[in-house]
C-alpha cells in the first residue's frame, strides 16, 4: 500500500454552511477525493443537520463523488431523494437496518454506490455476510452525531481485521473511516488498513486554510507503505 491510494473525503459538517459551495470548491482544488455529507435526523443522533435539498445545491460546486452519510432512523424512505439530489455514495447504518440485504438491492437499484457504516460498538458480524454486495464499509471511530470528538483507539483493532477479511476474500469494498482523524490519527487508521479518510474539524477550522489543513493531512501519510 502507497499513501497516494488512500482518499480524503473531507465532511462539510464543520464547513462555514453560510458560504457552502465556496467552501467544497476550494476543498475539490486542495485535492480531496470525495466529499463527504452527514446527514443527522434528530433521532438516530441528537443534532438536526441537513437534507438533499443542500446535497442538491453543492452538486454544481464540485465534480468529486458526494459520500452521503445517512445517520437517521429509517433511511429506507430517505434514500430516493438523495439519489435524486446527486449523491453517488449513499451509506446507512447497520443499527437502523432490519433487513440490510433489502436496503443494499435498493440502493444499487437507484444507481448509487452502496455503503454501510457501524459505530465503534457494532461488531462487525453485522456486515460480514453482505460484504461482497458492499462498495464501501464505514468503520465510526466515534460515536457518530458531533464533529471534534477524539479518535476511539479501539477501533483500530477492527480496521485491522476488516482489512483482512477484504483482502483475503479479493474484496474491493472501499474501508472508510470517519471521527476524529488529524495528521496525528490519519497514519495510524492508514497502517490499521483505513483507505478513505472523513475528515471535519481537521479540515475546515479557524486556526489553518482549507488548502493548508489538506495539505497536512496528506503530508501525514507521505511514505506510508505495508
Ligand atoms: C460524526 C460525523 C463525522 C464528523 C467528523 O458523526 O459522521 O463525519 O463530521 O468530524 P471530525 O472529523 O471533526 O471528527
Ligand atoms: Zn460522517
Amino acid at each position: 500500500m502507497v499513501s497516494s491510494e488512500v482518499k480524503i473525503a473531507p465532511s462539510i459538517l464543520s464547513a462555514d454552511f453560510a458560504r457552502l459551495g465556496e467552501q467544497v470548491a476550494e476543498v475539490t482544488t486542495a485535492g480531496a477525493h470525495y466529499i463527504h455529507i452527514d446527514v443527522m435526523d434528530g433521532h438516530f443522533v441528537p443534532p438536526i443537520t441537513i437534507g438533499a435539498p443542500v446535497v442538491e445545491a453543492i452538486r454544481p460546486w464540485t465534480n468529486l463523488p458526494l459520500d452521503v452519510h445517512l445517520m437517521v432512523e429509517r433511511p429506507e424512505i430517505q434514500l430516493e431523494q438523495f439519489a435524486r439530489a446527486g449523491a453517488d455514495i449513499i451509506t446507512v447504518h447497520a443499527e437502523v437496518c432490519p433487513d440490510l440485504h433489502r436496503m443494499v438491492e435498493s440502493m444499487k437499484g437507484l444507481g448509487v454506490r452502496a455503503g454501510v457504516s457501524i459505530n465503534p460498538a457494532t461488531p462487525l458480524a453485522v456486515v460480514d455476510e453482505i460484504l461482497p454486495a458492499l462498495d464501501l464499509v464505514l468503520l465510526m471511530t466515534v460515536n457518530p452525531g458531533f464533529a471534534g470528538q477524539a479518535f476511539i483507539e479501539e477501533v483500530l483493532d477492527k480496521i485491522a481485521r476488516l482489512r483482512q477479511i477484504l483482502d483475503e476474500r479479493g474484496l474491493a469494498c472501499e474501508l472508510e473511516v470517519d471521527g476524529g482523524i488529524t495528521a496525528q490519527t490519519a497514519p495510524r487508521a492508514v497502517g490499521a488498513g483505513a483507505r478513505v479518510l472523513v475528515a471535519g474539524s481537521a479540515i475546515f477550522n479557524s486556526r489553518e486554510s482549507v488548502k493548508e489543513a489538506m495539505d497536512r493531512l496528506m503530508a501525514s501519510l507521505r511514505g506510508l507503505t505495508g
